[in-house]
């Protein structure tokens, strides 16, 4: 299903409240929230939204564990453009989760310990029982995650190439195309697709044509946003600039 709302701000905070309702009914039960996070622009004001309910109306993040989709590769977990500074600064240093139940794609690596970091990566979120919920944003290649055309619908976790797309979209963080790494470690759309419970978030009017393409399109590894259309628990949820396309 796709959900437009008539500004981001309303949406994030809908996205928000849906998270912490998530958390607080594992929490009576007993239970960890295995969440699945984004970085970018698209989910900061969800960020926003759960500190303001930490803080507010003590929303606990005691039993939740977290799995970010991607990191650049190289990347060192202290520069400012990594997954990692973004993730502290955005949300992690503002509410009480627990430093252990963070796991974030580690840039640091060398390309040889790469495959089997990313096979750990997916059998420690098995071993959690999986993901409860996934967020997700989509850059303009069609990519989730950082899985750019050409990903396999049944793909893992894995070391990949940046489109050159997505390159030229993050270069104003990095000053200049130049300096953004090629390469990425990323979940794969199959590890994404055994979440039990996937919201794709995207505002703006600049991703109204990849949003068409992502829920309307025909389903191609061009397109890897378009193996959502699979899923019976997916929701697109935009703002009506990204909805302004859809028919
Ligand atoms: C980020 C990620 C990417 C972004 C996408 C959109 O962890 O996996 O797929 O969600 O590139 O980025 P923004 O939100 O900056 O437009």
């Amino acid at each position: 299903p796709v959900t437009v709302y008539d500004n981001q701000d309303i949406a994030s905070k809908k996205v928000a409240q849906r998270i912490a309702t998530l958390i607080k009914a594992k929490q009576e039960a007993g239970e960890k929230a295995i969440l699945g996070l984004a970085t970018g622009a698209t989910p900061v004001g969800v960020y926003a939204e759960l500190i303001r309910m930490h803080k507010e109306e003590g929303l606990s993040f005691s039993n939740v564990v977290t799995f970010n989709l991607d990191e650049y590769f190289p990347m060192k977990p202290n520069a400012a453009q990594s997954y990692v500074t973004f993730m502290n600064e955005q949300l992690f240093n503002h509410i009480d989760i627990k430093k252990e139940n963070i796991n974030i794609p580690d840039g640091t690596l060398a390309e040889n310990d790469v495959a089997a970091f990313c096979l750990e990566y997916e059998r420690k979120i098995s071993a959690y029982g999986g993901l409860d919920f996934q967020l997700l944003g989509i850059g303009r290649t069609g990519h989730i995650g950082f899985n750019e055309p050409g990903s396999a619908p049944n793909s893992g976790t894995r070391l990949v190439t940046l489109d050159d797309l997505t390159r030229r979209d993050a270069s104003r963080d990095f000053g200049g195309k130049e300096n953004v790494p090629t390469k990425a470690i990323t979940m794969g759309v199959g590890t994404i697709f055994k979440a039990r419970e996937i919201i794709l978030m995207a505002w703006n009017q600049k991703k109204a044509s990849i949003i068409k393409k992502a829920v309307e399109g025909e389903i191609s590894s061009d397109v890897p946003a378009t193996f959502l259309q699979l899923s019976d628990h997916v929701e697109f949820i935009l703002d009506k600039e990204a909805a302004s396309e859809l028919t």
